[in-house]
């Protein structure tokens, strides 16, 4: 058969022959990331405005410690270091965060967005050498399949929040009553879009598949395995929606706690 030897030319920076707009989702994904960053440090921080009602922010939730009702262990704890602001969302939010930071998907769309690592496909980079992930400390993206198991945890704790907001204290009798609010919808909506986005996560499906390495051989839970490729197919859009969801739950939680919205009550 026939050679032709093609010399490899190495692009400058940002030097690419495609004439799309390339940039423009890069761009997206650092506005999107950055924004929800911000947001999620400003609100952790807050240690205000987490509940309503029988609401609980998913920023907030499980409450290990905090002055809620819906606190586990009570108030501050004692060990608390006194340099740094207390509010029960920095002892959880770490393990989401951790989650989504060390998603394959969402690395693939940081690298690019925040270091150009490519900027884009057949685009120029900024550096010389590749070292992958097989190396320090890229190479601790690994830890991913442990996070992924405290996410699934966490829908847990998520879930039975959903069914706290289902029941409503009468403030007058302090009996707790059956009811519908637009803020019980909206946290079993984010639960439904967390949900999509774990179980369709690529190490679950190393799990669901029986052997963490070997896709060839027979899954052993078939079923939910099948189910959970189904929801890998779309796990970008599942990765964007439960960013989006999550969030928007916390606000709403928020404005409803300082007032600003007004739940309506459906039952
Ligand atoms: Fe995205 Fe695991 S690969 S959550």
């Amino acid at each position: 058969m026939a050679q032709a030897i093609v010399p490899l030319t190495r692009r400058r920076f940002g030097e690419t022959l495609r004439r799309d707009a390339w940039w423009v989702q890069p761009l997206i994904v650092f506005v999107i990331l950055t924004s929800f960053l911000v947001y999620a440090t400003w609100a952790a921080f807050q240690n205000a405005h987490y509940t309503f009602g029988p609401y609980l922010s998913p920023f907030y939730s499980p409450e290990i410690f905090g002055d809620s009702p819906a606190a586990w262990f009570g108030p501050k704890p004692g060990w608390w270091p006194g340099w740094l602001p207390f509010s029960p969302a920095l002892i959880i939010l770490p393990f989401p965060a951790l989650f989504r930071f060390t998603c394959y998907y969402y690395r693939g769309s940081y690298y690019k967005a925040f270091w150009a690592d490519p900027p884009g496909c057949t685009v120029g980079e900024p550096r010389k050498s590749y070292l992958g992930e097989r190396y320090f400390p890229l190479v601790l993206q690994n830890i991913h399949r442990y996070f992924m198991v405290f996410a699934v945890i966490f829908l847990f704790f998520l879930s039975y929040d959903v069914w706290e907001a289902l029941w409503w204290t009468d403030p007058a009798t302090g009996a707790k009553t059956f009811g519908i609010g637009i803020g019980t919808l909206v946290l079993a909506t984010n639960v439904v879009c967390l949900t999509g986005y774990t179980f369709g996560c690529h190490s679950m499906r190393h799990i669901l598949g029986g052997f963490r390495d070997q896709f060839s051989k027979t899954p052993v839970f078939s079923a939910p395995y099948r189910c959970s490729t189904c929801l890998n197919s779309a796990h970008h859009r599942w990765a964007w929606v439960s960013l989006f969801m999550v969030a928007l739950t916390d606000v709403y939680v928020r404005l409803c706690s300082m007032g600003i919205v007004h739940d309506w009550r459906i039952l």
